[in-house]
């Protein structure tokens, strides 16, 4: 009985025993399905927060050209970005990589790679002075006072395309071409004009030709290559031009280029130093603003003020090319270039005392029949001491061609 007893106990510690282990497997198996879940969940909760960068469609950038690194993310998803707004060094062609950091969803770092491209698809920029006039025989550079710039910042040569015969007068059309690295071409047209051996006319259209002739107040006026003098004065005016090929004979220092202040001629600038440090010494400042101009220049310059004024009143205040007295290399302008110089105190000094250096006042008020050309204040012509103080007359200036008897008068 007793036996029996422990028996039965056994059988029923036995049943509870498997009922035990049947919740401990049940558990096991919903514990495991739930990490399932939640991992499977997991996955798609990561995967529904991955991060997206959008590039910018563009990596192909102009070189030079100012770019930061941020502006070749179009849009992130999921994440911000991380790396600082770099410019980036655009200034050599080819492909490079870049490097995008950013910050995940779960905020950690990452960063994305990518290329780009630097390239050059601008053509050169050609700067010139328009159509070029020349003698027939004249040694001409057609590539003066042109040059040439690339945005990339490269050295481009300037060609001269098409043909011409320096030596046969006629109007040759060429063409300036420049090539780039990257092979954009430019290409510029001008005008190649050469003309016959020059022509100068009087004040009523008569031809003058190389020789000796007497003005209207008896001086003796000779044409020689076509250039005018009086008692070996050169005269630049309405009538009388020079070659487009001329440059000053004794410059200060050499010509180099279609304008240059320092390029006057060796007197007049040492005499111009002279005035300048006595004028300083009174407190005043003047200053060459303008000195020589080629022909070319002021070809530029004249036709400058023919696009904004018309010719009748260009003619007024701006000389042809070929008529300036800049060309010679004797003549420039003070300060400030237009009337406002007149009365200051550098003006009102330079009109009482220029002559003892040897200037003139090239165009006084109230002569502007007999000039051509409106009134002056800062336009001083070289002429040396003994003429200039003639010319001053006590402060009443004479023109040089009322004191030779000469004309300026464009025949058209
Ligand atoms: N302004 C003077 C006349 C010149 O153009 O030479
Ligand atoms: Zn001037």
């Amino acid at each position: 009985m007793v036996q029996l007893m422990y028996k039965e106990i056994g059988v029923i510690n036995l049943k509870r025993l498997i009922k035990k282990k049947k919740v401990k497997i049940m558990i096991l198996a919903f514990f495991i399905s739930f990490s399932i879940l939640l991992f499977c969940v997991g996955i798609a909760f990561i995967h529904s927060k991955g991060t997206y960068i959008y590039l910018n469609s563009d990596t192909r950038i102009e070189i030079n050209s100012e770019v930061y690194l941020n502006d070749f993310v179009e849009k992130i998803d999921n994440g911000k970005i991380f790396s600082s707004n770099d410019l980036i060094d655009t200034s050599n062609l080819g492909k490079m990589e870049l490097k995008i950091e950013y910050l995940d969803y779960f905020k950690r770092k990452q960063s994305y790679s990518f290329e780009i491209e630097i390239v050059d698809t601008e053509k050169p920029i050609i700067t010139f002075n328009g159509d070029i006039k020349a003698m027939v025989g004249d040694d001409i550079n057609l590539l003066d006072g042109v040059s040439v710039w690339d945005n990339s910042n490269e050295d481009i040569n300037v060609e001269v395309a098409g043909e011409y015969d320096i030596n046969t007068a006629g109007t040759y059309s060429l063409k300036y071409i420049a090539v780039d690295s990257s092979g954009n071409v430019c290409e510029e047209k001008f005008n190649l004009v050469v003309e016959k051996e020059k022509t100068i006319y009087n004040g009523n259209g008569i031809e003058m030709i190389d020789g000796t002739y007497a003005t209207s107040k008896g001086y003796t006026l000779i044409i020689k290559n076509g250039i005018a003098y009086v008692d070996g004065v050169l005269i630049v005016n309405k009538t009388y031009s020079l070659p487009s090929s001329y440059q000053p004979q004794n410059p200060y220092i050499p010509v180099n280029g279609g304008y240059c202040n320092d390029c006057i001629d060796k007197d007049a600038m040492e005499a111009f130093k002279l005035m300048k440090t006595d004028a300083i010494a009174l407190g005043l400042n003047i200053y060459i603003s303008s000195g020589y101009r080629s022909w070319n220049n002021q070809n530029s310059i004249y036709n400058y003020y023919v696009s904004i004024d018309g010719q009748t009143k260009a003619n007024t205040y701006s000389a042809r090319p070929g008529h300036s007295e800049h060309q010679t290399g004797l003549a420039f302008d003070l300060n400030t270039i237009d009337d406002s110089f007149t009365n200051t105190e550098e003006g009102k000094w330079i009109y009482n005392n220029c002559y003892k250096y040897g200037f003139i006042l090239r165009y006084p008020a109230g002569k502007e029949n007999i000039t051509g050309y409106m009134h002056e204040s800062w336009h001083l012509r070289y002429v040396g001491t003994d003429l200039a103080n003639t010319l001053y007359n006590g402060g009443d200036w004479i023109t040089l061609e009322e004191y030779y008897g000469l004309d300026s008068k464009y025949i058209n």
